[in-house]
């Protein structure tokens, strides 16, 4: 019994070296997947929305939104959804003007159409029609102005 007691303690710390390595190569991981920036095929960027914005796309795209959307981005995309807080990293931010600006309708489209953990891929839950009237929806978050009757907007 005794002669096989040095064994198990060089056992038990080389079991918990390997787990300390395994848990840092984890961290690093997990950090590196946290901060990976969301590459879009180049075919998806340049993609044009074939709907045009009206009153009715919107609000059949807002249905759509309240259903599968808003639980994490919030009612009005500001990325504070009842379930947001639970999610890592937290749902983007749809309002941010100076970040929307920066990606096309096709980059939008294809990160519905695909998703990204813990987004879901909506490319079987929703038509393509359907994924372009988000598009659609999600711009309008971060251009208030396009929501409102273009009337209420006159230039000074
Ligand atoms: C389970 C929660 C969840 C649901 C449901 C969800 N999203 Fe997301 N969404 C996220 C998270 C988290 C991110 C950030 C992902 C990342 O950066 O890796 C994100 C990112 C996005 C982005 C990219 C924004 C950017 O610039 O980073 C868009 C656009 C988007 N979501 C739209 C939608 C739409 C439209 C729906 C509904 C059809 C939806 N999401 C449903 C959690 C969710």
């Amino acid at each position: 019994m005794s002669t096989n007691r040095p064994l198990t303690l060089k056992l038990r710390k080389f079991l918990l070296a390997a787990l300390l390595v395994l848990i840092c190569v984890l961290i690093v991981h997990w950090l590196n997947e946290q901060n990976k920036p969301w590459i879009v095929p180049e075919e998806y960027k340049s993609l044009k929305n074939p709907l045009l914005p009206s009153e009715s796309v919107l609000s059949s795209a807002r249905q759509i939104y309240a259903d599968e959307c808003a639980q994490c981005h919030g009612e009005h995309g500001k990325g504070d959804g009842p379930e947001a807080r639970t999610h890592s990293p937290l749902p983007a931010d749809l309002t941010d003007a100076k970040r929307m600006a920066t990606v096309t309708d096709g980059e939008i489209f294809y990160q519905i159409t695909q998703g990204r953990r813990p987004m879901p891929s909506f490319k079987r839950r929703l038509t393509q029609d359907q994924r372009w009237q988000l598009v659609l929806l999600v711009r309008s978050f971060s251009q208030p102005a396009a929501q409102t009757n273009p009337s209420d907007n006159k230039q000074p």
